[in-house]
């Protein structure tokens, strides 16, 4: 298996393509929730033009108003293809996936097909807040194992969850968040093993959200679930959407291990009627044609991340923060700035600045703010201050 890390493409850091005036045009959530004068680091929206072969797939197809249904395997096919090339793995087969709406749903319908009313979904705090709404909105129950102090999942927890929530052979599922937002933990291959190995011991479904996958950093390895031994009872999501900032062109893949085939067998027709066709066309092209446009941003979010550590170190030294490798988000640990259980409120009303507040993410999220750092160093450099700012005596 031979794997290509991510290499100086010769494209143009796209974090550095657009003026904050071209930004404010925007109408998406990162930048119409909040007041004009406040600069938003919140949402996982990136501040990039897209990438040029999205956008040629997508004109070209209005052109040709080829605006109907979804139809084929294009998408899948694609993602296998970077699949094998970008992480070695040869394995994704094609004829176990399907293409869903976005990834989100696609949780859903994987859970739907796993576990029953009123199951338990085991989750790792901190850990994305819709994994607590989505699965209560199913009607299932959430349950936390959190993460280790480290950041990375912490066997033992996971193995006494899976022990309580499944023992007596209740149905029980896992959702894997791999790469882990909002911490940017890329699991290893031997920890992915073990969470099989407890899986399987434990009869407990794994549900893998893989959607930062494209957005491992330089020194990490992503690992697909599905590829390590003992996963295959496993079902994935994966989607060029956050990556390569296409959430509004809906569209995502559901993968299944071979053991798992049969209950893929029973995911209905209908779920493939909420994706769009014009989704499907720019997340294929990003896969297929975006790896240059996408190693020119992970060298830029390389550099950002670097920049915060050394902005935090000066400005705001109280601030823990553990650089991850992976995602495009930054997990801040205020707790020493005594600003209570929501720094992000102090930031905001006094800074005026947008972090995600660490609360809805769950045990650990208290005293946390996460930021978005696919933007601009000049952002970045503002947002510093402006936090910095919040702190200051009236
Ligand atoms: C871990 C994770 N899963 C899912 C999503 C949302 O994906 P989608 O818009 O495809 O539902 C996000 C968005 O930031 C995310 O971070």
């Amino acid at each position: 298996m031979t794997r290509i890390p991510h290499e100086t493409s010769g494209e143009p850091n796209p974090l550095l393509a657009l003026s904050l005036d071209q930004l404010k045009r925007r109408t998406s959530m990162k930048w119409r929730t909040y007041p004009e004068d406040v600069l938003p680091l919140w949402v996982a929206e990136m501040d990039v033009p897209l990438a040029e072969p999205v956008v040629r797939a997508v004109t070209d197809a209005l052109r040709r108003g080829d605006t109907g249904y979804p139809a084929g395997t294009a998408y899948a096919e694609a993602l296998a293809a970077f699949a094998a090339k970008r992480w070695g793995w040869d394995g994704l087969a094609v004829e176990r996936t399907a293409v869903v709406p976005d990834v989100m749903l696609g949780v859903v319908e994987m859970l739907k097909l796993v576990t029953g009313h009123g199951d338990p979904v085991v989750v790792n705090p901190p850990v994305y807040p819709p994994f607590y709404r989505f699965v209560a909105h199913l009607d299932r129950q959430v349950v936390e194992a959190p993460l280790g102090a480290d950041g990375r999942i912490d066997l033992g927890v996971l193995e006494e969850t899976f022990q309580r929530v499944a023992g007596g052979g209740r149905r029980a599922a896992y959702l894997l968040c791999s790469p882990h937002n909002p911490t940017g933990t890329v699991h290893t291959a031997e920890e992915l093993s073990a969470v099989a190995a407890l899986a399987e011991r434990y009869g407990v479904r794994v549900v893998a959200d893989e959607i930062h996958a494209p957005l491992v950093l330089g020194g990490a390895e992503f690992v697909p679930y599905l590829s390590v031994p003992g996963a295959e009872c496993g079902l994935s999501l994966m989607s060029a959407s956050k990556a390569w900032n296409l959430a509004g062109l809906k569209a995502a893949l559901a993968l299944a291990g071979p053991g798992a085939a049969a209950d893929f067998g029973r995911l209905p027709e209908e779920v493939g009627h909420g994706p769009s066709h014009i989704g499907v066309i720019a997340h294929t092209a990003a896969l297929l044609d975006g790896t240059a446009w996408l190693d020119a941003l992970l060298t830029g979010l390389d550099e950002n991340r670097r920049l915060l550590t050394g902005l935090l170190a000066e400005q705001l030294p109280a601030v823990r923060h553990r650089p991850g490798e992976a995602t495009y988000l930054a997990w801040l640990d205020c707790r020493a700035l005594g600003l209570g259980d929501d720094p992000a409120e102090t930031f905001l009303h006094r800074g005026r600045v947008a972090l995600t507040s660490g609360i809805p993410f769950g045990t650990g999220g208290a005293g946390h703010a996460r930021l978005n750092l696919a933007t601009s160093p000049e952002l970045i450099r503002e947002g510093v201050r402006r936090m910095a700012a919040a702190l200051e005596e009236d």
